[in-house]
């Protein structure tokens, strides 16, 4: 990051950020929080709670996560009662496609399958250990972005049978200021054969490197996305860079000597909820958000440069995960326009 951007982001780090509202009637829908037992994931999780939704999903990694999530979100708002949101909490394993496809059959095969809003939030940030999932592709790279957008382009039809004209339904990827470091480890991307095996090898040494480039890569996911969802859109995709906010994940960050600096994990979720409930849905729909507002992604997206890789990366991704789920190309084939 630039020394004025980052600068610019350390201020910013320090400004209140609002409470989230919405004009919206949010009592008749349904939201998935991805990630939920920790962090942003669970503030986030708590306020929309408060909201009187119809249904909130949570995700956790296993049952027993899934158990204390629902029991530490209905503590925090009151909502054992019958008056409340009804919350769930359904495993989902972002370290294995199977448990992807597997949280999607499970909405499917619900009598109304109505999901109006998914906040796709879990994510990683490793050390320099290379760690691979049992899929044989890098941790960082499976859960913050082959992962997230198998879950994304699987849930889009609910997504879309669930908007109408007036509410489009909503998808908030959780992306983060550090993808403005990933255009620095992809020098010389041309000339390589395909992006994601390259990505998946060794050559990415660092937890932080492989971290940046997978928050990179989901930012131009939303924006290839964005560009082959029809106008007007019955889907509103964003990313959203919550800022530098007291998690676990920041503990275990070169960052967190910055902790001075950085927003408690309840601020930080404001970023998510917003996302997910904030009014004038439509400005947001295939931008960057930063502290509730659009933000200026990286300038590489847009040069002719990024937009080649961006493109590269998005035919191989559905190359990809079209032989992981025979769904995809279906997905593609009826909602998607070809650019
Ligand atoms: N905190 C920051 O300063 C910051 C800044 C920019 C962006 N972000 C982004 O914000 C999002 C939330 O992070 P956080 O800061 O709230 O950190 P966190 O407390 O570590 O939360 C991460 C969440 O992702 C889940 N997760 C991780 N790996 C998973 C997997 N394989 N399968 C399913 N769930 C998995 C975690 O579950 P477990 O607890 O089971 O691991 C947890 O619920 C992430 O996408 C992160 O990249 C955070």
């Amino acid at each position: 990051m630039e020394v004025l951007r980052f600068l610019r982001f350390l201020c910013e780090q320090r400004r209140p950020l609002p409470i989230p509202t919405t004009s919206d009637d949010v009592s008749s829908k349904v939201f998935m929080v991805v990630g939920s037992n920790s962090g942003l994931g669970l503030d986030a999780s708590v306020f929309l709670a408060r909201q009187k939704l119809k249904l909130l999903i949570v995700t956790s990694r296993d049952s027993t996560k899934c158990k204390q999530t629902r029991e530490a979100i209905l503590e925090r708002t009151d909502s054992g009662n019958n008056e409340g949101t009804a919350v769930e909490a359904w495993p989902l394993e972002m370290n294995s496609f199977d448990s992807v496809r597997a949280i999607v059959d499970r909405l499917a095969a619900r009598e109304d399958s109505q999901l109006n809003v998914l906040v796709a939030n879990a994510g990683v940030l490793l050390d320099d250990n290379f760690s691979s999932t049992p899929d044989g592709w890098e941790l960082t790279l499976q859960v913050n972005y082959l992962s997230t957008a198998l879950l994304s382009l699987l849930l889009l039809p609910y997504l879309i049978k669930s908007s109408t004209a007036d509410s489009p339904s909503r998808l908030a990827i959780v992306s983060s200021v550090a993808h403005y470091s990933g255009p620095k480890y992809l020098k010389g991307a041309r000339t390589w054969d395909r992006i994601l095996e390259t990505v998946n090898s060794k050559r990415f040494a660092k937890g932080a490197e492989r971290y940046c480039v997978s928050k990179l890569m989901s930012m131009m996911f939303v924006r290839e996305l964005e560009a082959r969802l029809p106008n007007p859109t019955p889907v509103v995709v964003c990313a959203i860079d919550p800022g530098m906010c007291q998690t676990k994940m920041l503990a275990k960050s070169p960052a967190r000597s910055l902790t001075f600096f950085s927003r408690t994990a309840e601020v930080g979720s404001r970023t998510l909820v917003h996302a997910a409930i904030g009014d004038e849905a439509r400005t947001m729909h295939g931008r960057y958000l930063s502290s509730c507002k659009v933000g200026e992604e990286s300038t590489y997206i847009a040069s002719p440069e990024g937009k080649e890789f961006s493109r590269r990366l998005w035919d191989e991704t559905i190359q990809l995960l079209s032989q992981i789920d025979s769904r995809i190309p279906e997905v593609v084939e009826k909602y998607l326009r070809s650019v």
